[in-house]
């Protein structure tokens, strides 16, 4: 992709927010993101295009030298394909993520989107990306309550999915994040916790709002 890296990266209006699947943390981020008039990546969308390229052309997401050269391919199209999501997309995208060939080719683009200020949600933005980011948000909640998010949104989409199968599948996808060895899925020592767990999404948006507002620069 065209956007490359600015030689000093500018960190002090970056919103870095990591967490597990179905946690809340895309809905807070685009909510974040134009309250605080930054723009909004979606990083998750990376590797889920990228095992989308892989699937297209009959290849196997776990496999590293295939699933690279499609990083390295990957155009910002790419990124506005309707069928990045789904369960079929969720497992090669944690396919190609742990593979570091990948991971490298997509980090100079993300670092790009944010030299002037941004807002970011994925797995390894506040550890890897921008380490030195302005705020940090580590946003959780339990597994049963991600899985019963991720079922309703599927039902409402009319799939007939069960809840166990829901389930099952985001243990292991959390699973697959954490144990990597590239980039795991971690709290960032300088992150604050954010459990959505038992609170509605205004109220997680009031609470993530409160702490980006106290780590970002004035003006
Ligand atoms: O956030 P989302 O569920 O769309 O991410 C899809 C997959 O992409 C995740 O399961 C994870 O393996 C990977 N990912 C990642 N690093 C990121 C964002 C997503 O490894 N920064």
């Amino acid at each position: 992709m065209t956007r490359s890296p600015p030689n000093d990266v500018f960190t002090a209006r970056i919103i870095a927010i990591d967490g597990p699947a179905a946690a809340g943390k895309g809905t807070l981020a685009r909510r974040l993101a134009a309250t605080l008039g930054l723009p909004y990546l979606d990083t998750g969308l990376l590797y889920r295009a990228v095992g989308r390229r892989v699937l297209d052309a009959g290849g196997d997401p776990a496999d590293p030298a295939t699933a690279t050269s499609a990083a390295a391919a990957l155009t910002e199209a790419d990124l506005r394909r309707a069928d990045l999501r789904g369960p079929h997309a969720d497992a090669a995208a944690a396919k190609v993520a742990a593979i570091p060939g990948v991971r490298a080719a997509l980090l100079g683009f993300q670092r790009g989107f944010g030299a002037t200020g941004a807002v970011l949600d994925g797995r390894d933005i506040g550890t890897v990306v921008f380490p030195d980011a302005a705020v940090k948000l580590f946003v959780t909640a339990s597994l049963d309550a991600r899985a019963h998010r991720r079922w309703l949104e599927l039902q409402a989409k009319g799939s007939e999915v069960g809840l166990e199968a829901v389930t099952k599948d985001m243990r292991a996808r959390d699973a697959m994040d954490q144990a990597r060895a590239a980039a795991p899925l971690h709290q960032a020592a300088d992150a604050h916790l954010l459990d959505t767990t038992g609170l509605d999404p205004d109220q997680a948006f009031a609470a993530a709002l409160a702490i980006a507002r106290a780590g970002l620069p004035p003006g």
